[in-house]
């Protein structure tokens, strides 16, 4: 086969590379359905865990499941004292996510058996990534203002109880509810950058956890997890909703994206971004205004007519920092948040991959030099 005569696509943009039963996306109607079901149902009328579960076995849980799943999940949630021990060796100054990363990785160290053709090991396996990780989370945050972890609370749900262990405070229903459906609505997106790369990891049958790690390492990246950070920034730097204007005009002019502007695969506004905003409004109503969000809302008022007409509209990450800033979250755990929910799609993955396995290695054109010959050091 003469590779150079293949149709060459950076980014892999528009190239299956999976069939997948998991997640469908629609772009020009605004519709996000996992294993079928609307997310917009889904936000109004599931769990977070209910949703994992179907993300992961793919079928809503009948009572038994849930109740099972909850339990098992409630029972992980801790972590082995070498592992926390480990965390408080880390520098505080080092990246939450760097840190969530290492973490979920040890996790190899402690369940390191790679039988994963064994459904128990598989099952096992999901619960502890799925209970662990928002613990790790709530652990380094703890632990880099020099304190010790708290201790996940049994008679707490997992939001509130995630909420409890980074806060130290029991939290208000409202929040607890709120974050939960934040969980629900990032949990999936089909072939984002950090699945693939949980997908590549798995398709080596390499551990679990090494899958997650991974992901989690891709996540990171500014171009993937990190907007609605930036999204922040942004609404700060404009500071009142009069300047949202002047500041589009001068970011177009000079070429500048427009944070939590614009996604590949919608070309109107992202089902999860309308959702996001009404549980904004939800929080401020109950806690109090966010002056960002009256600049967010009048950039967006003048976005719209410009940038509509390219199919450029808010992304889930427009609204979504609004949402953790006003839940107390620190802005640098906006991407380790997004881990503890997105594990959920990166496990279905990993059992999918597992289904139907065959090892990723793809073809390269290589514009590197003809063969040559090899010159001793003093004739170079
Ligand atoms: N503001 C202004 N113009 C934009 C924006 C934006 N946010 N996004 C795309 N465009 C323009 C871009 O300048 C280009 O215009 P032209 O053809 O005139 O040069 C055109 O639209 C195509 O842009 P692109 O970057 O090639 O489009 P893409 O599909 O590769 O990029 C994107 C998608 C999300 C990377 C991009 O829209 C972007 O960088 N947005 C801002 C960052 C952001 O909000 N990221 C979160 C993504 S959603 C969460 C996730 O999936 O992780």
């Amino acid at each position: 086969m003469n590779i150079s005569n293949i149709n060459f696509k950076p980014g892999l943009e528009g190239i299956p590379v999976t069939k997948s039963s998991i997640c469908e996306i629609d772009g020009v109607q605004g519709k996000l359905l996992y294993r079928g079901y609307d997310i917009e149902e889904l936000a109004q009328k599931s769990s977070f865990l209910e949703t994992a579960f179907l993300l992961i076995w793919g079928e809503l849980p009948t009572v038994n499941e849930l109740r099972n799943f909850e339990a098992e999940v409630q029972m992980h949630r801790r972590l082995s004292f070498r592992v926390r021990d480990m965390m408080k060796c880390f520098p505080s100054s080092g990246h939450p996510m760097d840190a969530l990363q290492s973490s979920a990785a040890s996790l190899g160290l402690f369940y390191s058996r790679r039988v994963i053709d064994d459904p128990k090991y598989v099952y096992k396996a999901v619960i502890r990534l799925i209970a662990k990780i928002p613990t790790m989370v709530a652990a380094f945050q703890l632990i880099r203002k020099g304190q010790d972890p708290i201790q996940p609370r049994d008679d707490l749900s997992y939001s509130s109880n995630f909420l409890y262990m980074l806060t130290e405070k029991e939290q208000d229903p409202l929040a607890a509810k709120v974050f939960d459906k934040c969980l629900i609505l990032h949990a999936e997106h089909s072939l984002n950058a950090s699945t693939f790369s949980a997908r590549v990891t798995a398709s080596t049958l390499t551990d679990p956890y090494a899958v997650v790690a991974s992901a989690v390492g891709t996540l990171a990246g500014p171009l993937h997890g990190g907007a609605n950070e930036d999204v922040i920034a942004m609404l700060e730097n404009i500071n009142t909703p009069d300047n949202a204007a002047s500041f589009l005009k001068e970011a177009l002019l000079t070429k500048r994206k427009i944070m939590g502007f614009g996604h590949r695969e919608y070309k109107v506004k992202d089902p999860r971004a309308t959702i996001l905003q009404t549980l904004a409004e939800e929080l401020f109503e109950r806690f109090g205004k966010d002056e960002m969000y009256e600049v967010a809302k009048k950039l967006e008022e003048e976005a719209i007519p410009i940038l509509g007409a390219k199919g450029i509209y808010p992304n889930v990450d427009y609204y979504s920092g609004l949402v953790y800033r006003k839940l107390g979250i620190p802005r640098d755990l906006f991407t380790p948040i997004f881990a503890i929910s997105r594990v959920a799609g990166w496990l279905a993955h990993w059992r999918e991959q597992l289904g139907a396995n065959r090892i990723f290695r793809p073809s390269q054109i290589y514009t590197g030099s003809a063969c040559r010959n090899w010159k001793p050091l003093d004739q170079r």
